[in-house]
């Protein structure tokens, strides 16, 4: 694992963006895993300058999102996949028929995950996922106490996953209860991990996943079991390990 300290958001970004596309040069049509939140935005922000810059081409690349909320459709403005078109996919050249997230609006779970497990197998997994991480220690939407061993599943969200997410919405009771995601099974099959966190929030999440013992009651902490996992944080994010 490499830890690289980031002065700040924008150095993360920067960082971060610089990892994603020496991937996707090296590799044209890799298969990159992306995350939503507020983590990545930074780092969206920058690819798609570069892509405007004549510096970057995504043409060939195939895409994966981590996770959707369950019930919402891709065009309710706080559906992972509307977040996604706004943050990066509007902007920058991905064929539509190489961007794929979890179907929101399908309503059997175990249709769902299985089509989403075959879509990840079809392609032959994930060259690099980008995560961010839950003050909880969460990655993707496996909360704390989920098994180590899923592959794409539905899950009933934290009240503390709950709570987080409401900032995007009017109310707390609008945020969905249920969001489909790639398990933790999923996760350590990527060839490479870039972990991105900012923020005092993370600190003690960051130290958990990295220094304490790997249990599913912090989620992040599988990852000291990958042996490709590159962590950009800044220096709020690292300030319990650095
Ligand atoms: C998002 C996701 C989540 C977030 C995490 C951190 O697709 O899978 O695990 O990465 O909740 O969110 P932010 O970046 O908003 O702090």
């Amino acid at each position: 694992m490499r830890i690289y300290k980031a002065k700040d958001y924008n150095d993360l970004s920067r960082k971060a963006a610089n990892i994603i596309s020496a991937q996707i040069i090296m590799k044209p049509d890799a298969v990159i895993g992306l995350a939503t939140g507020a983590s990545p935005i930074g780092t969206y922000k920058q690819l798609i300058e570069w892509y405007k810059k004549g510096d970057l081409d995504f043409s060939e690349i195939r895409t994966v999102n981590l996770d959707e909320y369950k019930g919402l459709a891709a065009d309710n403005p706080q559906s992972y996949a509307y977040y996604m078109h706004t943050n990066l996919f509007d902007s920058v050249n991905i064929p539509a028929e190489n961007i794929n997230i979890p179907n929101g609006l399908e309503f059997d779970a175990a249709i769902e995950c299985a089509r989403y497990d075959t879509v990840l197998q079809k392609l032959g997994g994930i060259d690099l996922q980008l995560l961010g991480i839950g003050g909880n220690g969460h990655i993707g939407f496996n909360e704390p106490g989920n098994n180590f061993d899923k592959s794409t599943h539905c899950v009933a969200l934290t009240e503390n996953t709950i709570q987080a997410n409401s900032r995007f919405f009017d109310s707390i009771d609008e945020v969905p209860k249920f969001a489909y995601t790639m398990g933790i099974k999923n996760i350590m099959q990527a060839k490479s991990i870039l972990l991105i966190a900012s923020g005092e929030a993370k600190a003690q999440a960051m130290y958990d996943s990295f220094y304490g013992p790997i249990t599913p009651s912090c989620p992040g902490s599988i990852l000291q079991l990958h042996n490709n996992v590159t962590v950009v944080a800044d220096e709020a994010a690292l300030s319990l390990i650095l």
